[in-house]
């Protein structure tokens, strides 16, 4: 390979790879440029998705196997998501093809950047679609932009697999009962933000958000969907209209039934019902499985497996996610896609 990177401490951080992918929708109809060098974006001052937040967004990841190939995980996923995402803040669905030959494209196009087998780094891949523009009444805009760009990541949350810990928080939400928050977009992200910086001045990875109409119930880890491991080994995680519906979060359900035998379920997760479990994770595409070391209820640090080790469920839910997804196990079918 041409390029030498610290493959192993790559963090989660932006960088300008050579090409990206867009496309523009006006009139109805969508005309794609292909891959494009150059990483800024002209747009009206208008433009809906800089005044009333009328954008939304994916995040997927390319893996490299054994063997060299390259391979996405799920990609159809990302693209039914965008699209439910799309649907709700009336933008334009971006057509399943062209969004799965984008990503492949953008992997393509920028291979030398997907770290090696076995350093644990992986190429992010992030979609984007915004409203674009003249116009400044409150009303969807009349032109789109696409775009697909990537970088080679590491791990979100410091320290891969070991646990992390995090604040419970009772005085903000990242999203309204029947708001935005089963869709991608960047509002809940911006909602997030403050009340993420009060969890990381206390030392705390990050917040977990409970439900906004009662606070009662364990809704999502940051940027991640929540599971707990029951004492007598069932994999709950949250149901609610205003979560993100995680990709990973299926994807270990499935994995926890057909393949660990575990009974995994979708329910309520009380936040002061905690004791009931063993184990506890965060998940999604950024974090993978992070160990929930620990959240913070009221000021008293409620403590799952460990503070510093992972738990023997969620080692093998880790292992083999990230074992389909590297090429290693053999996936469900239709799991993988090849580039
Ligand atoms: N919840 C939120 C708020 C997210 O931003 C993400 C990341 O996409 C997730 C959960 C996890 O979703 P996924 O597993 O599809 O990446
Ligand atoms: C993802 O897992 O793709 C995320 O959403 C994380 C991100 C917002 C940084």
């Amino acid at each position: 390979m041409g390029v030498q990177l610290d493959w192993e401490n790559l963090g989660f951080v932006y960088r300008d790879l050579p090409y990206r992918f867009r496309a523009t929708w006006k009139d109805g109809e969508w005309h794609s440029e292909g891959l494009v060098q150059g990483n800024q974006l002209v747009i009206s001052e208008s433009s809906s998705a800089l005044h009333y937040g009328q954008q939304c967004f994916e995040g997927l990841k390319a893996y490299r196997t054994k063997t060299g190939d390259l391979q996405l995980f799920r990609p159809d996923m990302n693209s039914k998501r965008l699209n439910a995402s799309a649907s709700r803040l009336l933008m334009p669905e971006v057509p399943q093809e062209m969004f799965i030959e984008a990503c492949k494209d953008v992997v393509r196009a920028n291979a030398d950047y997907v770290p090696p087998y076995g350093t644990g780094g992986t190429l992010y891949l992030r979609p984007l679609l915004i409203g674009v523009g003249d116009m400044i009444g409150v009303a969807p805009a009349t032109e789109y932009i696409f775009t697909v760009f990537a970088m080679p990541v590491g791990n979100y949350f410091k320290g891969g697999l070991k646990p992390a810990k995090f604040l419970a928080s009772f005085d903000y939400d990242r999203a309204a009962p029947f708001g935005t928050g089963a869709a991608k977009v960047g509002g809940n992200y911006a909602a997030s933000l403050y009340p993420g910086k009060v969890a990381k001045g206390q030392n705390y990875a990050e917040v977990v958000y409970l439900d906004p109409a009662t606070h009662t119930k364990i809704e999502e880890v940051g940027a991640a969907n929540f599971f707990g491991i029951t004492k007598d080994g069932t994999f709950i995680t949250p149901k609610s209209p205003s979560i993100l519906p995680s990709i990973t979060k299926y994807s270990l359900l499935y994995l926890a039934e057909h393949r660990l035998g575990l009974k995994a379920v979708e329910g309520d997760v009380f936040i002061d019902e905690l004791d009931q479990f063993a184990e506890a994770g965060a998940c999604g595409t950024a974090a993978v499985i992070t160990p929930v070391g620990a959240i913070n209820v009221r000021g008293t640090e409620h403590v799952f497996f460990s503070e510093t080790e992972v738990g023997p469920t969620i080692k093998r839910l880790y292992d083999e996610l990230t074992g389909i997804q590297f090429g290693d196990i053999e996936a469900p079918e239709g799991w993988i896609y090849k580039v």
